[in-house]
Order: C-alpha cells, then structure tokens, then sequence
C-alpha cells in the first residue's frame, strides 16, 4: 500500500514524479504529496487529500521547479486520510523531508522519547516520527545523513521503503527498505526510484530491485551507492525490465478492471506457452521438474496467501488432492504466520500471491522457510519479494494487473496450479494418460470457451439492472465451484459494496438459509458434473424461500434453468477447469453493478493493490 516515486537528473523532476503518481495510484489513493528542491536549493513539500489529481489542482500555481523530488500517494494506516497526515512528512527543523510505504510498530515508542526531547508532531502517523528520529540522531551524534537514517533503521521495528531530501543537498536522494518494495532505475545521468518497475520503464529498462536493510544512496552524475545498514557496501545488481508500456495503458477499455478480464483468453495462452507441449502430449513445469523429487516425497502441501489468491488456492486443494492424492490445507497468510503451525522438512509450502510483495504471505512464506519446508512462490511481479525469498515457482505471466478486483492473475493462478498438478500427478502416476491427455487437451481450450463466455459481456450488462437495488447477495457452489462461489462474492464487495458471502451450497442449511426472502439474490454455480444434482436441490431449497436464483449453468443444461430465475450458460468443460470459465459471468457481474452505481470500480474505496502492511 502507498507508492512512492522519486527523480534526480537533468528533466523537470515534478512532471516525471506525477506521471509516475499516476502509475502508483493503484497502491494507495486517499492523499497525495511532493517534495522538491528548487534550484535556488530551497526544499518545498505540497500535499492534498484525495487523488493525485487533487494535488495537481493543488499545486497549480505553486513552485514545483526543480530536477531533484520524491511524491506519495497514499493508502492510510495510522491517521486518517488529510492534508496533514498525507506525505512527505517535514522534520522539525524542517531540513528533512521523508517519504515511506510501510508501517513503524514502535513509533509510540519513539515518539514518547522525541516529546521528551521537545520534538513537536503535527500529523497521527508513524511517518512524521521516522523523519524526526532521523533528525534527532543526525543532531545529537552530529554525523551525516546516512549515518543517522542508518543508526535510525536499525532501532526501528516494522517495515518501510522511504525516501528522504535534505534541504542544502540538491544532488542526492537516500533511499531504504525493508519488506516494503523499492527499485531504483538506472537511466542516462538521471536515476528513478519507485515502489514498482510501472513508473519507470518509460525511460529505462535498468533497475536495481533494493534488498532488505539495504539502503541507496543516489547522487547526481555519481550514480547509486548500496550500503546495508551496518554499513556494509554492496555491488549493485543491475536487471533488465521486460515490462512494456502498452502494458500499462487501457487500451480502449473504459476500465482497467474491463480490459484485464478480456485479457484473460490471450494471458492463459501465455502462462500456458511453452509449458504445455500438445504434440508431445507433455506438460512441463520447469519449478515442478528441477524439484521432483521433493514433490514425490511431500507428505502435504501447505498453500498460504490471502484474498483472490487464497481462493485460487481452494481450487488447488481440490486439483491437488484428486490429482496428485497429497494431502492439501490452505491457510490464510495473517493467520497461519502467527499460529503455532507444524511445519516438517517433507511439507511443501506453497505461497500464492499476485504482487508478491502481500506483507502477510511474504511472513507466512519467510516463517515456512525458517522452519524447514521446501518453499514453492506463485507469482506475477517478476522480481518482487516473494519470488526472491522461495525455493522454486512459477511466474503466472500475466503482465501488470492494475484494476485492484484481481481478475486475470486468479485465472493464470489456477492455471499454474492445473499445470503443477498434472505434472506432479504424472510423475507420481496418480493419473491414468487416457486423463492426463484429456485434461491437457481441455486446459489448451480454456481460452477459446473464455472468449465465447466474454461474449456474454452485453447480455450481463444489462441484466446486472436488476440487481442494483440489492444490499445482499449470496453465492453458492459445491465442489470446484465453491471457491468460484467465494471469489464472484469477493469481487461484488469489492468493487459495488454490496454485502455479499459465498457459501458451499449445502452448508445453507445449517444457518445462512435463515437470510433468504424474496429480495435476495443468490448466486449458484451450478454446471453439470460432480454433485450437479445435489445443487440443484440445494436451490429447490432456496426457490421455496423464495430467493431469486441466478444460475451459472453448462450450455444447454434444462433441469436448473427450469428452476432458477434468471440463467448463464457457460461453455461446457472438465469439472476441475470449470472455475476457469465460471469465474468470468461472475467478474463481469459485478464490473457491471458497480459501473452502473457510479462507483470506480478500478480504485475501489478502502482498498490498495498490493498490501504492504499486515
Ligand atoms: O497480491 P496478492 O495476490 O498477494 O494479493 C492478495 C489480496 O490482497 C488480493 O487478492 C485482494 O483480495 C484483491 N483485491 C482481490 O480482488
């Protein structure tokens, strides 16, 4: 949560430091700030609450000259979202201006012992007690900059990427980081820092991707100086970016959100290429390859991650378990990193997150390692946290996904784990070839039965008409379908705020059941293989509480389109592919309410794109 960009070269740093506000905006989006250093040597910090667009209002006739700066935007942790407590946070002196993404646990701490010291504090965040940390040990051990933010860093608990200006010093910016994520670009005699590559690549393909408790420092015309924070210097890892800028634009669509889930036919081709090999009759995973071994041995398999990654982790347990018949338990990261789990040397833990970067995963998957289990990532951001901390793992190759509603990284994400599955399932021979060939042949299709579900896109748009009055949904599915269920519930919360709760259908009896009258809608993924019968009773049981009934149904289907009020039919497919396709009237769904409630369905309220904080 919170992006942080900053800029020293030879261009106008405010327009570069907007630009990329924009491209972070995803992160965080309730206030905005920039700090300059004009060229008479005169630090300047501006905020506004709001949209980066607020503070471009803001600053409209204001200096913001300049060739050195840092920007924020931000996602509230400590403060509420306003001018104050928006970033960059002053020192007292008002010589230091800080940026951060992340949060200082012991800053009541700290500032309890900087009030001591007379140290007044304007905003409610952690922030603001970093930056005066910092100038208290730089004044009271009267050393320089890097020495201070080193002797704060190593007192500070919790996690950060900042970036600080020193007023009188134009030419360099200090950067840090820990378990927050931070890169710097290298270009021609100017340098970019950033909490992603997405605001960098436009003008360079260089980047340092920064390490825990490294700290850089960038100085004009010198380059970019690594140091830890013992003071330990550190050869620069330059890497190349591979990340092109059309990726980052809507290319026509009207949302983000709406151009990912069109995206899904031509990114399942992608995570797909040169992992299924039809002529061959083969499926390689090359992280399930160079490990087999540990695969074969695993007495289970552990999957942690949290949100849509969690519930494409609930796909997996059914794949892996029919499949592979390994044991599988899929746990929430925030609660898995602070139970007292048992983890053995023979388990395989696998984290799943899109950003790779989600604080609580990043833990679970750190705590796993510590303990001894073979650590597998399933990723999307090439090069973010959680790929660097595993053992092996998949990329998902989807490109950036920037609509916060995660659309096209959860079916790359279930498409990684049906190719894991199969590999494994193959090398350990719990499925027969006539299957194995089935399935391979089914998943190459995928993207064809989601282009024609796509289809569906002006029929679900009108028909999501109807549903904007409701204040509930339910979403039901039994087997492959209830975590199908869980995510279509996920998306409408998300991004209409429409109270939804996905249940495992027949669980309705047992409680939930109790809610349906004739104002709710429910939501039934109700396709023709495993317990198909079994649901259809499950909404003969609604239907007599009388409950509108939406189905998503195979084409074709009569029984539960006689029964249901309203019907989707979907293409049909082999039962544990069916969440590759089911999922799409469900994202469209609720794209759809929530454009039609005026809502921004790319930036939803509350919300950020990669949680940093737990
Ligand atoms: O980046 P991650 O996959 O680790 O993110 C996990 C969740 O924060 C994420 O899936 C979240 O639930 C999405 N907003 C869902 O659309």
């Amino acid at each position: 949560m919170c992006g942080i960009i900053g800029y020293i070269g030879n261009r106008d740093a405010y327009s570069i430091l907007m630009k990329g506000l924009q491209r972070l905006e995803y992160r965080g989006y309730d206030s905005a700030g920039i700090a300059l250093i004009n060229p008479n040597n005169e630090l300047y910090v501006y905020k506004a609450k709001g949209k980066v667009s607020d503070l471009e209002q803001y600053v409209k006739d204001k200096d913001v000259s300049g060739t050195l700066g840092i920007a924020h935007t931000r996602w509230a942790t400590h403060g509420e979202p306003n001018d104050v407590n928006a970033h960059p946070h002053y020192s007292q002196s008002e010589n230091l201006a800080l940026i951060h993404n992340g949060i200082i646990e012991n800053y009541a701490i700290l500032k309890a012992e900087l009030m001591k010291h007379d140290y007044k504090f304007v905003s409610s965040t952690d922030t603001e007690v970093l930056v005066q940390f910092i100038e208290y040990l730089k004044t009271i051990h009267n050393t320089d900059l890097v020495t201070a933010v080193q002797m704060a860093l190593s007192q500070v608990v919790g996690a950060y990427a900042i970036a600080i200006l020193e007023k009188g010093n134009p030419d360099r910016i200090i950067a840090a980081r820990k378990s927050s994520p931070l890169v710097v670009g290298i270009g021609n005699d100017e340098y970019f820092l950033a909490s992603d590559a997405t605001p960098i690549v436009e003008y360079t393909n260089q980047v340092i991707y920064l390490d825990d408790n490294e700290i850089a420092v960038i100085r004009r015309h010198e380059g970019v100086k690594i140091v830890s924070i013992s003071n330990v210097e550190k050869s620069p890892q330059i890497q190349r970016l591979s990340l092109q800028l059309s990726e980052l634009e809507k290319g026509g669509y009207p949302h983000f959100m709406l151009k990912e889930i069109f995206e899904q036919p031509a990114t399942l081709r992608t995570c797909m290429s040169g992992r299924i090999n039809l002529e061959a009759n083969n499926v390689a995973l090359s992280g399930i390859i160079d490990n087999k071994e540990k695969f074969l041995k695993a007495r289970r398999i552990i999957i942690s991650a949290c949100g849509t990654s969690w519930h494409a982790g609930q796909v997996a347990m059914y794949l892996i378990e029919e499949l592979c018949r390994i044991p599988v338990t899929v746990e929430y990261s925030s609660e898995f990193r602070y139970r007292k789990s048992i983890l053995y040397k023979d388990d395989i833990v696998i984290v799943i997150s899109q950003s790779g970067e989600t604080a609580d995963t990043l833990a679970a998957a750190q705590m796993a390692k510590q303990q001894g289990a073979f650590l597998y990532g399933i990723c999307n951001v090439v090069g973010s946290s959680i790929p660097r901390l595993t053992d092996a793992g998949s990329y998902t190759h989807v490109g950036p996904e920037i609509g916060v509603a995660s659309t096209k990284a959860f079916s790359a994400q279930i498409t990684v784990l049906i190719l894991m599955a199969l590999n494994i399932a193959r090398e350990k021979a719990t499925i027969s070839e006539e299957r194995f060939l089935t399935l391979v042949k089914a998943l190459n299709d995928i993207p064809n039965k989601m282009k024609k579900t796509l289809q569906l896109n002006d029929y679900i748009k009108d028909f999501a008409k109807i549903f904007t009055y409701a204040r509930n949904f339910i979403y039901m599915g039994r087997g492959y379908n209830f975590p199908v269920a869980l995510e279509g519930a996920l998306k409408l919360k998300e991004i209409s705020y429409i109270h939804a709760e996905g249940y495992p259908a027949a669980e309705m009896k047992h409680g939930p059941i109790a809610l349906i009258d004739n104002e709710m809608p429910v939501v039934v993924i109700a396709t023709n293989k495993g317990t198909y019968e079994k649901i259809a009773s499950n909404i003969q049981e609604i239907k007599a509480r009388k409950g509108k009934v939406i189905a998503i149904v195979t084409e074709g289907d009569q029984m539960v389109k006689s029964i249901s009020d309203y019907c989707i039919e979907i293409p049909e497919t082999e039962e544990c592919l069916v969440p590759l396709v089911a999922s799409i009237p469900l994202q469209l769904l609720a794209y759809h309410i929530a454009v039609i409630k005026g809502h921004n369905v790319d930036q939803p309220r509350n919300l950020a794109k990669s949680v940093t904080v737990e």
